[in-house]
């Protein structure tokens, strides 16, 4: 259901995808780990089993990108025919193949079906809103939402279908609670944005290739050791930018303007994809990647991916921002933080990054899940930002941190938070980090002081801390003394 806003108004948030090949189970991913029900559609009906095997993927790589918990996975429905799939659906998700007679007969069929406020999206590569809308019973109703393959990893959605339009609107905000990243087109054009920059490298490469000057391995090595890097970080005008060093983009322009007219590229001119270049083409990318399935090559693929974004996440950068915000949407819940003894508000996943040598969860990571659940607690004590320009905070002063068991790849820790003791200007805590298989992994034992940072020195707590502090101690005051707390390194 949706109210005259066209705003979602049930609790189930039903998104219906019509063709389930690369794109359309990427999307369904995406949508089922963010807590939608998924109703998939697709004519083959063998397509189940390729779908099943990119959620797969999805589940082990998009959560490793969340630090909030996820909600709980949405329900898949296999459907018989397009009219079921549509049937209650807050977004259509078109991802037939590209053909625009097949996209055009399956917009028909849908607007027949779907309500008039559901969002419906077309994944096309190439085709303009107004080639898709042609015929249509109500037009404005189907955009173009373009993803990137893994749709359920990487964040970019270009929306093509006027800036006004109230379905691209609402599109923007859906797309940003699924943690990605829409970017509105100023005006339709064939391709959209990003596949024709990809086209114009693809042309070039495919020449290079023709012409001997460069094997497939060459041109990925160079690619993917040089300019790929930076672009998945910085883009194209950032990083030219820097290139003119302090005087920036207009010296850049004029020291490396005038080499744009001499005859480097083959621009527009497409080799002709003959059987000899095919062959060598093949025979190339074979030799280069052959050794390993197009199954491996995505886990690969996958992995890398989680790890650069959770660098870009970490400095709030580029597409780690909209992870960033993707976790604001979900923040954690407070609730009445006094009742809770112990206070339990932060869980953290095992990522790849994490493990070391040993294979399991490196040491410096329990003190830093130990950090961000004190960090939690604080801020649900009220040190903010405002309290902190006052010139006091809390500093840890002391740290006894004790490994009683390994904490493996991918799994759920959970940091509970007890008070031993607290006074007017110190606190003595206990973290247990705990597994969600019940596996006691860690604990840390901390002495916090409460300062004036600009006197340097310790002073007693200033509100809302001293009340809101004093009301957790009296709260944990039951719990027993953990076992352990106190303890000191030495021999036996
Ligand atoms: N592959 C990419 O990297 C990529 C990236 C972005 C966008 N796209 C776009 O996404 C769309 C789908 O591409 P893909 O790569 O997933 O193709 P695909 O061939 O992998 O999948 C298409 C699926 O649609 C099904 N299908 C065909 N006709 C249908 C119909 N009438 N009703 C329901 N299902 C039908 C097919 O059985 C198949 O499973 C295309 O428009 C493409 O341009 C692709």
């Amino acid at each position: 259901m949706t109210n005259r806003k066209g705003q979602i108004t049930d609790k189930t948030r039903i998104a219906a995808v019509i063709g389930g090949g690369v794109i359309g189970g990427g999307w369904a991913a995406r949508f089922l780990l963010n807590g939608w029900k998924v109703h998939i559609f697709d004519s083959d009906s063998d397509a189940a089993p390729k779908i099943i095997d990119v959620l797969q993927n999805a589940r082990a790589s998009l959560p490793l990108l969340a630090d909030t918990a996820l909600p709980e996975e949405g329900q898949l429905v296999f459907c018989d025919t397009l009219e079921q799939a549509a049937s209650g659906a807050h977004w259509i998700q078109e991802s037939v193949p590209e053909r625009l007679l097949i996209k055009k007969k399956v917009f028909a069929a849908l607007q027949n079906a779907a309500d008039r406020n559901a969002i419906i999206a077309s994944s096309t590569s190439g085709f303009t809103p107004t080639q898709l809308r042609e015929g249509a019973s109500h037009p404005d109703q189907i955009i173009v939402a373009h993803p990137y393959n893994p749709v359920y990893l990487l964040p970019v959605v270009e929306l093509v279908g006027g800036a006004d339009n109230p379905y691209i609107k609402r599109a923007a905000t859906l797309l940003a609670a699924l943690g990605m990243k829409p970017v509105i087109l100023r005006a339709e054009i064939d391709a959209h944005i990003g596949d024709r920059l990809l086209e114009a490298v693809w042309r070039e490469a495919l020449w290079l290739v023709r012409d001997g000057i460069a094997t497939t391995q060459d041109i990925d090595q160079i690619i993917t050791h040089g300019f790929g890097l930076r672009w998945a970080q910085m883009g194209l005008f950032e990083t030219y930018r820097m290139a003119g060093g302090e005087a920036g983009m207009r010296h850049f322009l004029a020291q490396f303007g005038p080499a744009l007219a001499w005859p480097w590229t083959k621009l527009m001119d497409v080799p002709d994809l003959d059987d000899a270049l095919i062959d060598k083409i093949v025979s190339q990318s074979d030799k280069q990647s052959g050794h390993l399935s197009i199954q491996q090559l995505e886990q690969i693929r996958d992995r890398n991916l989680v790890g650069f974004l959770q660098v870009l996440k970490y400095h709030h950068w580029a597409a780690g921002q909209a992870l960033k915000d993707w976790d604001d949407q979900r923040p954690y819940k407070a609730g009445n933080f006094a009742a809770q003894a112990p206070f339990c508000q932060h869980t953290a996943r095992v990522l790849p990054s994490w493990i070391d040598y040993n294979g399991h969860m490196t040491e410096f990571r329990y003190l830093q899940v130990m950090s961000e659940a004190s960090d939690i607690l604080l801020a649900t004590v009220g040190l903010d930002e405002a309290y902190v320009e006052t010139g006091h905070s809390v500093y840890t002063v002391e740290t006894h941190i004790r490994h009683l068991a390994e904490a493996t790849l991918g799994e759920q820790i959970i940091i509970s938070t007890q008070i031993i003791s607290a006074d007017e200007k110190r606190v003595h805590l206990w973290h247990a980090c705990v597994t969600d298989k019940g596996k006691e992994v860690a604990t840390g034992e901390q002495m916090w002081l409460h300062v004036d940072m600009k006197a340097g020195c310790t002073t007693p707590f200033k509100p809302p801390l001293k009340e809101n502090i004093a009301a957790l101690a009296v709260a944990h005051a039951h719990l027993p003394l953990p076992v352990g707390a106190g303890r000191s390194i030495g021999g036996r």
